[in-house]
């Protein structure tokens, strides 16, 4: 078994990143700039925007946090989207999810100029993405993408089934695998919470990528021998031995999965870390006009 480590892929990546943007910078770039909009107070979000926050910092792109109550109107949302669209500064945003109920996330993530849908959320990016041209690839899926390609694992011809239709990962990473380029001609098999014989079609896989959002669901009876094993979960179970009274879980029981695997992503530590490389590689590309 080899650990695919998002630690040490993700570093990297990023070291490349700061790299290429001191050199655009040198070359007469703008320094590329990335906002995020927060609404509410959730915890896992409020982490999740301050690691793309200090990202940003780490590898020289400008950043800016607007955050709003969440009692926030879905007008007052569209007119702080259409400002950030409109700001010649600003190369791309995101609003991260989820949003308070009142407001429609489809609405909102449609009011975001493609061109700066650094999240890849955009039905115009979901399209391009699906019709093969060049768009701005989600964040975890381009995390995914990125670990197989470093790690060299093949996967022409192999049967690849993703549990989860999320639209932000299970969907865009089935379309993914089964393009006609590498990493991809995966067979793909796409199953959610009305599958029947999940285990059985899990047992099928050679690679096998949980995201389903259900802590250590995917238990050793579910794994092929050899499989390569994508755990996509980041749940917060409540453990008070923790100071911050719970502990990160993935959607697959390490500890039981992993004798058994070729490759596996650790939880914490695998595909969560890699997940804001893509959105500096998207920022990066926005701010370069590279895809618009
Ligand atoms: N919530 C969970 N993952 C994401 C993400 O990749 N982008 C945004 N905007 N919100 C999220």
């Amino acid at each position: 078994m080899q650990l695919l480590d998002g630690k040490l892929i993700s570093s990297q990546i990023k070291s490349e990143i700061k790299a290429e943007v001191e050199k655009w910078i040198a070359d007469g770039g703008k320094k590329p700039h990335l906002a995020a909009v927060l609404v509410g107070q959730d915890g896992a979000s409020e982490t999740y925007v301050a690691s793309k926050i200090r990202s940003c910092e780490e590898i020289g792109f400008t950043s800016t946090l607007l955050r709003f109550g969440p009692e926030i109107s879905e007008e007052s949302l569209l007119d702080a989207v259409e400002s950030l669209n409109n700001d010649p500064d600003v190369d791309g945003f995101i609003v991260q999810l989820p949003l308070p109920k009142h407001i429609s996330e489809n609405t909102i993530m449609e009011a975001v100029n493609p061109a700066k849908d650094v999240d890849g959320f955009h039905p115009v990016n979901v399209g391009k993405m699906c019709k093969g041209l060049p768009s701005y690839i989600s964040a975890t899926p381009f995390g995914i993408i990125e670990m197989l390609i470093r790690a060299g694992i093949e996967t022409s011809g192999k049967h690849c089934v993703v549990i989860g239709r999320s639209q932000i990962v299970g969907l865009p990473m089935s379309i993914l695998m089964q393009r006609n380029e590498y990493p991809g001609n995966c067979t793909v098999t796409i199953t959610h919470s009305k599958t029947h014989n999940l285990k059985e079609i899990c047992q099928t896989a050679d690679i096998l990528i949980a995201a389903l959002g259900r802590p250590e669901f995917v238990t050793a009876d579910y794994v092929k021998e050899g499989a390569v094993v994508i755990d996509v979960g980041i749940s917060r179970v409540a453990d008070a031995s923790k100071k911050s009274g719970f502990a990160i879980k993935g959607d697959v029981n390490f500890n039981d999965v992993a004798p058994k695997t070729s490759y596996i992503t650790p939880v914490p530590g695998g595909v969560g870390l890699m997940t804001i490389c893509g959105l500096l590689t998207n920022t990066f590309k926005a701010a370069k006009k590279e895809i618009y």
